[in-house]
């Protein structure tokens, strides 16, 4: 992890420390009862790819190439600021497998501990509430989430499929019917989270959830890191998937952060868009 990134914009441009870069914009005060602050986070290559198929196995994975420390943190920075997390069935399928890592909950025992204490001191609860977002109701909620069961919702459409959904509700997890169809919608799930206290949401999901509430004008902020590499492949996912919007959305930069390549990573970008 480098200490500073150059702040490219707004002018006046300067070397700002990276660690506590986005901590500092409180992001759990910006949201109100009404109108909860929703945001997402992607790291993409240049050529715009956060990750690629394997042919193979037909699984997706982000490229380790992409990853980076600096990322990495930033990326836990956002996570320490929400009070609730959407994530997604096909993640939690992942995460039983193992076949990617635990990103929902912040570690006391990482170099990355201050961000509990930091929560702690901004009277937010240890770990964010959890929401799962998914069509098919099929999908495992691993041990090491089941201590958080009260704080765990699922997200789905009116027409899932009603034994998956009762089973849900018998294990004692509550169901959030936030679609007409078998989809989860982006303004009545906003506004079921707002209806239960959550100003601060991060949605940690992929281009088909980003969508959703893209269509919907959720999302209050794009978080975008760019590394400077080209990765090309042809199966591969973008930020965002989809139907073409109805409206052409117009993002707006408000700020954009430099990192420059060092013998371990490529250089890159961290761009920050109010939309
Ligand atoms: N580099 C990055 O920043 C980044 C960020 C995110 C993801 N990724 C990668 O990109 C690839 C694709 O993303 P992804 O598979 O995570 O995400 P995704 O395409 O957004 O979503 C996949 C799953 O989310 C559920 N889902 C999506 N939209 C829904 C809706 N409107 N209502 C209900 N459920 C919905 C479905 O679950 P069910 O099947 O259970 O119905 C679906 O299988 C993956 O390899 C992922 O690791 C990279």
């Amino acid at each position: 992890m480098t200490n500073a990134l150059l702040q490219l914009h707004p002018s006046p441009h300067q070397e700002v420390p990276l660690q506590g870069l986005y901590l500092q914009q409180k992001l759990h005060q910006l949201g109100n009862s009404g109108t909860p602050f929703v945001y997402a986070n992607f790291l993409s290559s240049l050529d715009g790819r956060i990750a690629l198929t394997n042919p193979v196995t037909g699984q997706s994975t982000t490229p380790e190439a992409l990853t980076t420390p600096s990322d990495f943190r930033l990326f836990l920075e956002l996570h320490a600021q929400a009070d609730c997390l959407i994530t997604h069935g096909g993640y939690m399928r992942a995460l039983a497998e193992k076949r990617l890592g635990n990103i929902l909950t912040l570690n006391t025992r990482s170099e990355h501990a201050d961000l509990i204490h930091w929560r702690q001191e901004n009277k937010l609860p240890k770990q964010p509430a959890l929401v799962i977002a998914s069509a098919s109701l099929d999908f495992p909620i691993p041990k090491e989430l089941e201590s958080r069961k009260e704080s765990i919702f699922i997200a789905t459409g009116r027409n899932a499929p009603p034994e998956r959904l009762k089973a849900w509700q018998k294990k004692g997890f509550q169901v959030l019917i936030t679609g007409t169809n078998k989809l989860v919608e982006g303004k009545p799930l906003t506004e079921k989270l707002s209806r239960r206290g959550y100003k601060s949401i991060y949605l940690i999901a992929g281009p088909m959830i980003l969508h959703t509430m893209l269509e919907d004008r959720q999302l209050s902020r794009l978080y975008h890191t760019q590394s400077q590499q080209l990765l090309g492949g042809n199966d591969f996912h973008t930020l965002v998937s989809g139907k073409p919007f109805k409206n052409s959305l117009n993002l707006k930069l408000s700020t954009l952060y430099y990192e420059a390549a060092n013998n371990h990573t490529s250089g890159q970008f961290f761009f920050q868009y109010n939309i």
